[in-house]
């Protein structure tokens, strides 16, 4: 990196596409814009970022930010993999597909019966794998977007992750779910403390967040008295 002094942070951002064939793939409508605007908000404190990407219509530019463009859950891993040990914090805002087709086609699948069933896998649970090999000097956040159970639901994936904090977004919050320019959101971390915030725009929820992050990161820097 060019500036190997500043903190350094790793955002996933964007959908994931798992191809089928040569001209089709399984995603979702994940827009990016709430990883590109924490990209943004710790650029803004001095952060170099290292942010993967998934395929989305937003480009972010700055002498201390590497994006890193991938398309599958597996090329987004593997990615992180490359700078996950040198990372202080770690975002995980991607919205990767859980499932992929068990099998890419050579060729374009041709229609022939009626219905058609698409054998899928489990992708690798990103998240997951970095929370097994997490450090206890590194902070990790995590996103919960829940339809039912919201609070059950984010705090499973806060422990079973070892995530740091965990941001629920609730589909059920009118302006919170995919493509807006605003977000609702509720940081919970370790201790059960639920944070609810208002309504904001996603660059005031990043900085939000990013504020959060740095706060946990102070914390884990303060040493312990005898
Ligand atoms: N995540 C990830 N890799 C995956 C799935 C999720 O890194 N294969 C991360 C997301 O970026 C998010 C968190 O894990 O920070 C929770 O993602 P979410 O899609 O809400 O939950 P899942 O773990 O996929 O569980 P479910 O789909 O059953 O709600």
């Amino acid at each position: 990196m060019k500036t190997p002094n500043k903190p350094i942070v790793l955002i996933t951002a964007g959908p994931t596409r798992e191809a089928i064939d040569p001209v089709r793939f399984i995603s979702n409508h994940s827009s990016g814009k709430m990883g590109y605007a924490i990209a943004g908000a710790f650029l803004d404190q001095g952060f170099e970022v290292i942010l993967v990407s998934g395929p989305v219509n937003i480009s972010l530019s700055h002498s201390c930010l590497r994006v890193i463009h991938v398309n599958s859950a597996d090329e987004m891993y593997a990615a992180c993999q490359q700078y996950f040990h040198v990372a202080q914090i770690t975002i995980f805002a991607a919205a990767v597909a859980d499932y992929k087709p068990a099998q890419v086609h050579a060729q374009k699948m041709k229609k022939s019966a009626h219905e058609f069933n698409l054998p899928m896998v489990k992708n690798v649970d990103i998240a997951f794998e970095f929370g097994k090999i997490k450090r206890n000097d590194q902070v990790s956040i995590g996103f919960a977007l829940e339809t039912n159970d919201e609070e059950q639901n984010a705090l499973k994936k806060l422990y079973s992750k070892n995530l740091d904090l965990v941001v629920l977004n609730s589909v059920q919050d009118e302006g919170a779910t995919f493509g807006h320019d605003t977000n609702k959101i509720t940081i919970i971390n370790r201790d059960f403390l639920f944070q609810a915030y208002p309504l904001k725009s996603k660059a005031e929820v990043a900085r939000d967040i990013v504020m959060a992050a740095i706060q946990l990161r102070q914390k884990q820097e303060i040493p312990i008295q005898a």
